[in-house]
């Protein structure tokens, strides 16, 4: 993207499993930064627990960006915006698909620019064929 310094971004999610609409969006990040990292989120405590370890949904994620070369995968399980300023990222990319996503994103917008304000975060709007697809419908 740019002549001198990479620019890094993340793409964070619990990624469990991941769908062809978090590929959309890891493929179109892609597309725009020097540098993707597909942040898999393995956080014990949170709420709601995961079908899949963090290694499997990371593994699922290596598979299926195996073709894009500017694309790798991690595994975090501090703050958002401490694993991407350790990785040196700049902006933080999340996909939107319907209104329903939004309520959710703005507080977690909220709290990232809080905690961070110099790690900026950008919504790729999510492509119409998967604008209803889900983790959570895959699982069931
Ligand atoms: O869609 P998800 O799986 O709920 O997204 C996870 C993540 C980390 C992107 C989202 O919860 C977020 O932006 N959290 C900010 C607070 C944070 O850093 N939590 C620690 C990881 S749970």
């Amino acid at each position: 993207m740019s002549a001198d310094a990479p620019v890094t971004a993340i793409c964070p999610g619990s990624y469990d499993p991941v769908t062809n609409g978090h590929l959309d969006i890891i493929g179109r990040a892609a597309r725009i930064f020097d540098r993707v990292i597909v942040g898999v989120v393995n956080q014990p405590l949170r709420k709601k627990k995961t079908l899949f370890t963090a290694e499997e949904r990371a593994g699922f994620l290596e598979r299926a960006t195996a073709d894009l070369e500017n694309v790798e995968i991690m595994v975090f399980s501090n703050l958002l915006v401490e694993f991407a300023r350790d990785n040196g990222a700049s902006t933080i990319v999340k996909g939107l698909r319907a209104i329903s996503d939004f309520e959710y994103e703005f507080e977690m917008n909220q709290l990232n620019r809080k905690l961070a304000p110099e790690i900026e975060s950008a919504y790729v709007m999510a492509s119409s064929e998967y604008s209803f697809l889900s983790s959570t419908g895959v699982k069931e």
